[in-house]
């Protein structure tokens, strides 16, 4: 790293090195037409200041950084050059407009694609049903060559150019997703650059005493420097191993594995590194691949004494990756996945950076909510931090193919008198069901005994309390947790940004304890909530008197709803206190358009003064989107249990 240069000495070097690298990389590319060139160059021209103070600051003080840089700079013409001309086509698109993803018609949905589908070519079949949904965004989960067996649901990735053989291939792929724009539906696939499972050929040259391979991943020949690390870090997978290092007795030496002892931490001190994902990163965009999911942002950068997580050079390397997607492949957009605290969580979104990032603490708190009937940590946390960098967009979600952490803030939680440490005790043993009275039937994931820490697995519809109802054939418990279905999914519907379902969730799956039979499974309780989909429970969606049909008629038409009505577009909401602290309420605006939107987070009816309604919906009369009737308000709003209501002026 090189901290010492003046910001004005950095633009001259910049310059400098434009002037002289331009000319060396124009050689080797010779035969290329003009046309095809000077978008390239304008685009390097454009972003060369920012791209060389990053790798500056990050390898500046290596004897040999030209010598990277030109790589670097070489990796990036190579595949713009090589990039398909329906997506140079894409990239002007999105160049002229760069906030398309802020559309209230944008519609994520994620699934791995064998549990949804069995193999890519299943998947296409179901594009009617992904179209039906109003799907505009979808996130396949990974699904390239990994190892047999465990390997972290594919995020264990031993090459990133092979799609996983039992899926099909890596021209399907890039089929698919020229498809799927067609139909207006932008792939998103996940970017696993943190590490490579311990079967890349990087991994394996490693393995076998390449020294230049060694340098790919953080390899020690004992205990002293891992035990001077682990000193400051924090154990992210403590059920799978303690501490973040694993010994490997083919080589007799340490290797850094944050998570699965299998999966190997990329070393981006190396430039080497750098560039080499750089080529991966952008042949995945070549593949017609619209968002990258960065997974596990906060690890990739690694400094003795310090927790490894979030450091600024972990934002560097994100941001030196988007300056040259837009040189190179300019449509792609990059979605952090920082599972950490909110502070942490919004310093990766910015257009310089991250345009998309999960609303992790959104997730958590509509699940707090839900639990306590209580919504003043939501209320507080969303009036403080729901606010994002223009420009960009948050992906909202109920729950992923990952666990549900509760990562909100204990400074916030504090000033409602709430402890977060006790607080979290709380919500795992209300999620878990161990708590006396809990709709919940969820598992807990990587509880470490040594700090009482635990996550929480399950699917949306056994977490909101259809699996127990269903068990106790309770009508009534069945309908309260259908409400919180459609309760939690019309937050993430209204909210502002990009609403994502888990495929599977729109039609109620429960959980599914199968996983506990399969060995490179049983080990990992998010497997219950992966489950494969049940297609005729899909098939009953259209009959209103099944569950599915109950759940997914709903879903649907707020779909649809949310679609029609650009008060709903971009990220522009404001927290409104209802006088009532079981009522989440929220002003969405967007030109003219005004809507308030009142959700009962308790199974009881709950009262909202007519004045709070007048005065932050700005009419006397209203009409509910969500019902199409005109609203009765006399004195007050009366909201039946989990009852959410969508108002605009009549
Ligand atoms: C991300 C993924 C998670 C995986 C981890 C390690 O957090 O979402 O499923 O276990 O990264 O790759
Ligand atoms: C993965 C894990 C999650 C952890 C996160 C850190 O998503 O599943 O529990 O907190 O990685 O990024």
């Amino acid at each position: 790293m090189n901290g010492t240069a003046s910001p004005q000495w950095l633009r001259q070097q910049a310059e400098l090195t434009l002037h002289r690298v331009l000319p060396r990389l124009e050689a080797r590319f010779t035969g290329v037409s003009a046309a095809e060139w000077q978008p390239f160059e304008a685009r390097l021209r454009g972003n060369f200041e920012r791209l060389f103070i990053l790798l500056h600051h990050l390898y500046g003080n290596r004897y040999d950084f030209f010598y990277h840089l030109e790589q670097i700079l070489e990796t990036a013409a190579r595949l713009y050059l090589a990039r398909p001309a329906d997506l140079k086509a894409l990239d002007a698109a999105r160049e002229s407009d760069t906030t398309w993803f802020q559309s209230q018609q944008m519609l994520g949905g994620v699934c791995y694609v064998d549990l949804f589908a069995g193999n890519l070519a299943g998947l296409r079949e179901k594009l009617p049903y992904l179209k039906e949904l109003g799907l505009t965004y979808l996130h396949l989960m990974p699904l390239f060559k990994a190892p047999e067996g465990e390997n972290d649901g594919g995020y264990a990735v031993s090459s990133y150019r092979e799609v996983d053989p039992k899926l099909g291939t890596m021209a399907e792929l890039s089929d698919l997703a020229g498809e799927l724009r067609r139909e207006g539906i932008s792939l998103t696939v996940d970017f696993v650059f943190n590490h490579t499972s311990d079967e890349h050929a990087w991994a394996r040259r490693a393995q076998a005493g390449d020294e230049e391979y060694a340098d790919f991943y953080y390899i020690y020949p004992d205990r002293t420097i891992p035990d001077a690390y682990e000193r400051t870090l924090r154990e992210i997978f403590p059920e799978a191993r303690s501490g973040s290092f694993t010994y490997r007795p083919d080589v007799g030496k340490w290797v850094w594995t944050t998570f699965y002892s299998f999966q190997w931490d990329l070393n981006y001190g190396n430039p080497a590194v750098f560039r080499a994902m750089l080529e991966e990163m952008l042949s995945l965009a070549n593949a017609g691949v619209e968002v990258l999911r960065l997974d596990a942002v906060a690890f990739i950068w690694k400094q003795m004494g310090t927790s490894c997580e979030n450091l600024p050079e972990a934002h560097m390397i994100i941001q030196a990756y988007n300056a040259l997607a837009r040189i190179a492949a300019p449509a792609l957009l990059f979605k952090s996945e920082a599972i950490v605290h909110p502070d942490e969580v919004a310093r990766y979104i910015s257009p310089q950076e991250c345009q998309l990032s999960y609303n992790p603490l959104l997730m958590a708190l509509l699940w707090e909510s839900l639990a306590t009937r209580e919504v003043r940590l939501l209320q507080h946390s969303m009036s403080e931090r729901f606010r994002i960098t223009p420009g960009c967009a948050w992906v909202n979600y109920v729950r992923v193919h990952d666990d549900i952490g509760w990562t909100f803030d204990d400074t916030a939680a504090n000033r409602l008198g709430i402890n977060g440490y006790d607080h979290r005790r709380f919500l795992n043993s209300f999620y878990t069901g161990r708590f006396g009275g809990s709709f919940s039937r969820g598992l807990p994931f990587m509880e470490n005994p040594r700090t009482g820490d635990a996550r929480i697995s399950g699917t949306c519809a056994s977490l909101a309390g259809l699996e127990k109802a269903l068990r106790g054939q309770d009508n009534g418990e069945i309908e309260l947790a259908v409400r919180r279905i459609l309760l939690i999914h019309s937050v993430i519907l209204s909210i502002g940004g990009i609403p994502l379902i888990y495929l599977g969730d729109e039609v109620g799956t429960l959980n599914d304890y199968s996983y506990r039979n399969d060995p490179a499974k049983a080990a990992d309780s998010r497997w219950v909530h992966r489950p494969f989909t049940d297609w005729s429970r899909v098939d009953q969606r259209r009959d209103s008197g099944s569950l599915p049909g109950r759940i997914y008629g709903r879903l649907h038409r707020l779909i649809e709803v949310r679609r029609a009505n650009a008060a709903l577009a971009g990220g522009n909401m404001q927290v409104v206190d209802p006088g009532n602290s079981h009522v989440f309420a929220y002003v969405r605006q967007g030109g003219e358009d005004r809507v308030l939107i009142l959700c009962n987070f308790s199974e009881h009816e709950q009262r909202v003064a007519a004045n709070v309604v007048r005065a932050s919906g700005l009419s006397y009369t209203f009409r509910d989107l969500v019902t199409g009737d005109d609203v009765e308000l006399k004195e007050e709003l009366l909201l039946a249990p989990y009852q959410f209501a969508w108002l605009v002026a009549k």
